[in-house]
């Protein structure tokens, strides 16, 4: 079944919200926890490894209910079932939408045009765990016999951020093998990665589901010219594999069918790292932690499908972000991992929220007049505590943060650990009570400073407060923990996109751009005129040097 067009913003729960609105906008969080002792505990999901508390938000009872209501008039629950079930939500492209089937259990049964797709996922999974054992141990060598130790990831966007956050997050349980990811076609990228590795000793993995895209295919072009000069042709099949959906382009890359890992039109890009996508993750943490991260993934796709959805974490948190977001209008979000290992955790969400989510235009062809997709940025704390948090605190702005943090270290320096672990809560203290102008008063007398110093200083010193956190602290980074987190944000995307009334799952915003890249590379190259504005004909004789 398609998803329904519903206007979220005619919808009577959406009324009501807006009443409800005007009614707390003001209020600050303080009160209602003085108020009422059980907060904390009311407004926190304790599910599996992860403790979620979302009391430090600006919502009371009545806001999840009528969040609750509003899932009911937009029918969440059925969209629940088309998402898993395989119907082609993704209408704009006329796809199933099926991540969710690539950490399926191998007795699940997932149909796409009447074909049960779990059998093939569990053969490419095969063919994966067997590389990745014969790369690890040495079985398959490069040409010159000597054992692999570099893996280059050539991709971009879904077919880069995924991989490249999910190798540096899991660093902990990798071997022997160095990973590197190519994706810019900035020249200057792909030649500093060929400085550091061998052609003899580098396996690389071009990863592209069209195998179309400019700069994977520039960068696979350069690299495999760069691994000719000191290899004859016919080793290019023990050093070069690709993941695609395009197996006759691969083919005409001149890669051979063993070496080939495909994958398909229902899984999208910036949702593929489950899939041969991962294929850089298995090779660098092993097979078997690839699996527990699928599990883990599969373990939040049966939460999202069967918690009902007061106690369900992604649409509680996918709630949160529509409140901020259509009432606070508030335009972004802070993600802030208390873990060095995903510092690249923002910048992989930023493609899955804003690639998704960064629509006008509603189910049913028509404009929206209220505000979709939000902007994602952050930094791994304590670092971004040094950075951007004075304006969390003492901006203008109000910027809802998710904190995600780990009990435990993984090298289990306790007393790093509790330095990072006391950071992590005391923010979202700070941002939750602030300091009054009475409290700096005390706190400025105690300097024994003159009055009227105390009385200038003191408005530059307070900190209001009421800025909304939520918090995620889960047992211990591992790929399980790691494969159910970004499952948590997948789905959340999924109720925004619901609720927002658009198609999360096409991305024709990136097209224009590649389109009109292509137009001035020609230009650049020929004598050929295009029509341009301006301030484009200039950049452009400006890089081609000429003057008008
Ligand atoms: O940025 C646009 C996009 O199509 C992404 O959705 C995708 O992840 C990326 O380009 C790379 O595409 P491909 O895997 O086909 O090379």
């Amino acid at each position: 079944m398609a998803l329904k067009s519903i206007d979220p913003t005619k919808t009577k729960a959406w009324k009501k919200l807006e009443e409800h609105f005007k009614e707390i906008k003001n209020v600050h969080m303080t009160q209602w926890f003085k108020n009422d002792t059980n907060r904390a505990n009311r407004f926190t999901i304790k599910w599996d490894d992860f403790f979620v508390d979302y009391s430090k938000n600006r919502i009371t009872n009545s806001t999840v209910d009528l969040f609750l209501e509003l899932a009911n008039e937009v029918e969440l629950k059925n969209a629940i079932s088309s998402y898993f079930s395989g119907d082609k939500i993704n209408q704009t492209e006329n796809r199933a939408v099926l991540h969710t089937a690539l950490r399926a259990p191998e007795s699940a049964q997932v149909f796409v045009d009447g074909e049960n797709i779990i059998p093939k996922i569990y053969e490419t999974n095969k063919k994966i765990e067997t590389f990745t054992n014969h790369i690890i141990n040495g079985a398959l060598t490069g040409h010159t016999g000597k054992p692999f130790t570099d893996v280059v990831n050539i991709g971009i966007g879904g077919s880069d951020l995924g991989p490249a956050m999910v190798v540096e997050a899991l660093s902990f349980y990798k071997n022997h093998l160095t990973t590197h990811f190519v994706s810019n076609v900035d020249g200057d990228h792909v030649n500093e990665v060929l400085k550091k590795i061998s052609p003899e000793t580098t396996l690389f993995v071009i990863v592209s589901k069209t195998f179309t895209t400019q700069e994977t295919l520039s960068n696979a072009n350069t690299i495999r010219q760069w691994f000719l000069q000191s290899a004859q042709e016919h080793t290019v099949a023990k050093h070069f594999v690709a993941v695609s959906t395009n197996i006759k382009k691969v083919k005409e890359f001149g890669i051979v069918n063993e070496n080939i890992f495909p994958m398909w039109d229902w899984v999208g890009g910036r949702f593929s790292l489950w899939s041969a996508v991962g294929l850089s993750i298995s090779l660098s943490v092993g097979y078997n932690n690839f699996k527990a991260l699928l599990e883990g993934a599969h373990k939040m796709d049966e939460h999202f499908k069967n918690e009902p959805l007061q106690t369900n974490i992604p649409v509680i948190s996918a709630f949160l972000s529509i409140w901020y977001n259509n009432f606070f209008k508030s335009e972004s979000e802070a993600i802030i991992p208390y873990t060095q290992y995903l510092n690249q955790f923002a910048t992989y969400l930023q493609q899955a929220i804003m690639e998704s989510n960064g629509k006008t235009i509603m189910r049913n062809g028509d404009k929206v007049n209220y505000q979709t997709g939000n902007i994602i940025w952050g930094e791994p704390g304590t670092n971004s505590q040094h950075a951007f948090f004075q304006l969390l605190h003492q901006g203008t702005k109000l910027i809802p943060a998710d904190f995600i943090g780990f009990k435990k270290s993984l090298h289990g320096n306790i007393d790093h650990q509790d330095k990072l672990m006391s950071n992590f809560i005391a923010q979202t203290e700070a941002l939750l009570n602030g300091k009054s102008s009475e409290e700096v008063a005390k706190e400025i007398q105690r300097s024994n400073l003159p009055k009227e110093t105390i009385n200038q200083l003191t408005p530059f010193k307070v900190f209001e407060g009421n800025k909304p956190t939520t918090t995620i602290f889960i047992d211990k980074l591992t790929p399980e923990s790691l494969g159910k987190l970004i499952a948590m944000y997948e789905h959340k995307i999924f109720v925004q996109g619901v609720v927002w009334n658009i198609y999360s799952y096409d991305q024709f915003g990136v097209e224009l751009g590649k389109q009109l890249a292509g137009n001035i590379l020609e230009e650049f190259n020929s004598s050929s005129i295009i029509t341009h504005d301006a301030s484009t004909k200039n950049l452009i004789n400006h890089y081609k040097n000429l003057t008008e």
